[in-house]
């Protein structure tokens, strides 16, 4: 009988001061850690002359991995999958529960959480999120974009702020313009817009926008950003943005 189990660890945003004690705890607790490479690096330290297995994989190969993690698991190892941010939003643990399911044997699997880039993006700017949000990832290549779309018509059609994950990348420059065209139809006004880049790690990066602006920032939106456009109430205060939750002062 295996006693091995697959923790899916939650890394946050990057600089390991925002890795939770539980997500360090499975950390040093585990055999084999298995994750994209960029994510193994921001944990390294944690894992020098511990003695641990460690797999790096590269980006696009999922499946496997999870394949990978569960295979191992069953042969007796603890095994932690590292999955960026919050591993239950965009991340890796939907996968790994569904490649779980897969197989005879019962596989334990375990979701550690993490701080998901809207939190880690809302702290740098202020208080962004005090109110309802929807958050939206622009990527097409799991999802159709005619659903995106419908996603986005409905947010700002209910004056949500609107976060907006994978805003951009090198094959897909026009959908983020795409994307302002669907909520500029949908409100009145310029919302108030923040754009936070490597949040919470190396290199973060602000600037402020607002949506008729907002793409006059490509040069400044890639993979690594997170925009987040406020609703008809946030503003901008000494340089903080904020979305007022309706206290009288
Ligand atoms: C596939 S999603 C993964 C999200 C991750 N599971 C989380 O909870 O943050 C990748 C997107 O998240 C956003 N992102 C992740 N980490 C970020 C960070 N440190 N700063 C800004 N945006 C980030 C970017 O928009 C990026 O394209």
């Amino acid at each position: 009988m295996h006693k091995g189990k697959v923790s899916v660890v939650g890394t946050g945003p990057g600089a390991v001061e925002y890795l939770t004690a539980q997500a360090i705890l499975a950390i040093e607790e585990c055999d084999l850690v298995i994750g994209y490479r960029l994510y193994v690096r921001q944990i390294s330290g944690l894992l020098e002359g511990k003695g641990k297995e460690v797999i790096m994989s590269a980006m696009g190969s999922e499946i496997e991995r999870c394949r990978f993690a569960a295979s191992e698991a069953l042969k007796g190892k603890k095994v932690a999958l590292v999955s960026g941010g919050d591993p239950g939003i965009y991340g890796m643990a939907g996968l790994m529960l569904q490649v779980a399911g897969e197989g005879d044997e019962k596989l334990p699997v375990e979701i550690i959480p993490g701080i998901t880039a809207a939190g880690a993006a809302a702290a740098v700017l202020g208080a962004p999120l005090m109110h309802d949000f929807a958050v939206i990832s622009l990527s097409d290549l799991l999802t159709p974009w005619v659903l995106i779309e419908k996603r986005l018509h409905a947010a700002a059609s209910a004056d949500m702020v609107i976060v907006l994950y994978n805003p951009r990348s090198k094959s897909r420059k026009d959908l983020l313009a795409r994307a302002v065209q669907i909520i500029e139809e949908q409100i009145t006004g310029d919302p108030a817009v923040g754009l936070v880049r490597a949040a919470g790690r190396e290199g973060q990066e602000v600037r402020k926008a607002s949506l008729k602006s907002l793409l006059e920032h490509l040069d400044f939106i890639d993979m690594a950003t997170l925009v987040i456009i406020g609703n008809s109430n946030t503003y901008w205060q000494d340089g903080k943005m904020i979305t007022p939750r309706g206290y009288q002062l």
